[in-house]
């Protein structure tokens, strides 16, 4: 284990000693080794990974073999960072025991240390058993993707009055049922504020403002590289998508115009034995 590991008691202690979580997805080896040398506090195997590697238009279709083998591809990555794994659509909704055994799947063979489940009251019996099968779990209100269909479309939550106590009594009861943190997507700041402030759980803030105890980002989006879509909420820290067009076009130019491959990328052979051939 490395030496400063993260874990989900160093989420308790960030929230008390008021240091900002910071939360990236990633869902392959390469990146989770990038983000886990810059010392992201965690790495979500989100299943927006469905969108923003497989190319669907809504998490909606990821399953949990699919989920599973991006996790272990990110857990061969990641030492220092607490790696959660996100349940699928479906891997927590059909049953309780349904629910435990997929969240044991993310821990016993995808390498993940915790998971997170979308949802209030409706999947409380799950947070509980799966937290009581000593798997951490995180919770996900506000914009839940997964209900994408019930909402009719990516719209910011809890903008009414009804709408705002239900995502702080939801809040407590996820809290209640034993999760350690809680991801708030797209909610008003000032709510996500307020929430944060009720909570004793770290909140992880997606476009709920700067009030919550930490934020994520799909790195995607972060690093420019998922052009379909690029949410107001996002900030790019880096134009990889461009830089990735460029590099290719250059590359493209180089292998016609016969400048690539030059001598320092090839191997050479003994003149000797290339004049016996
Ligand atoms: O799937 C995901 O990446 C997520 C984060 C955006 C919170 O749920």
């Amino acid at each position: 284990m490395a030496k400063d590991k993260i874990t989900v008691q160093s989420f308790k202690a960030a929230k008390t000693e008021k240091k900002a979580i910071s939360m990236l997805t990633a869902y392959d080896y390469t990146t989770a080794t990038l983000l886990d040398e810059a010392g992201v506090d965690s790495i979500l195997v989100g299943d927006s990974l469905g969108m923003v590697m497989l190319g669907y238009d809504s998490t909606l279709r990821v399953t949990m073999d699919e989920m599973i083998h991006h996790t272990k591809a990110a857990a061969r990555g990641t030492q220092r960072a607490l790696l959660i794994g996100d349940m699928p659509f479906l891997s927590y909704h059909v049953s309780v025991s349904e629910a435990v055994r997929n969240a044991g799947r993310f821990v016993q063979e995808g390498g993940a240390e915790a998971v997170k489940l979308e949802g209030g009251p409706d999947i409380i019996d799950k947070v509980h058993a799966i937290v009581k099968a000593q798997i951490p779990v995180l919770g996900h209100l506000g914009l839940t993707p997964q209900s994408l269909n019930m909402f009719g479309g990516f719209k910011v939550q809890g903008k009414d009055i009804e709408a705002a106590r239900r995502l702080v009594d939801d809040a407590l009861l996820l809290q209640d049922a034993g999760a350690f943190g809680l991801v708030l997507e797209c909610v008003p700041d000032t709510l996500a504020r307020l929430i944060s402030q009720k909570l004793d759980i770290p909140t992880i803030g997606i476009g709920a403002g700067p009030h919550c105890d930490g934020q994520v980002l799909v790195i995607q989006d972060m690093l420019g590289m998922y052009r379909k879509l690029r949410p107001k909420f996002v900030k790019t820290y880096a134009e990889l998508g461009d830089a990735t067009v460029e590099a290719v076009k250059n590359y493209i130019h180089e292998v016609r115009e016969g400048e690539f491959p030059r001598n320092e990328h090839c191997f050479q052979m003994d003149g000797s034995l290339l004049a016996k051939l």
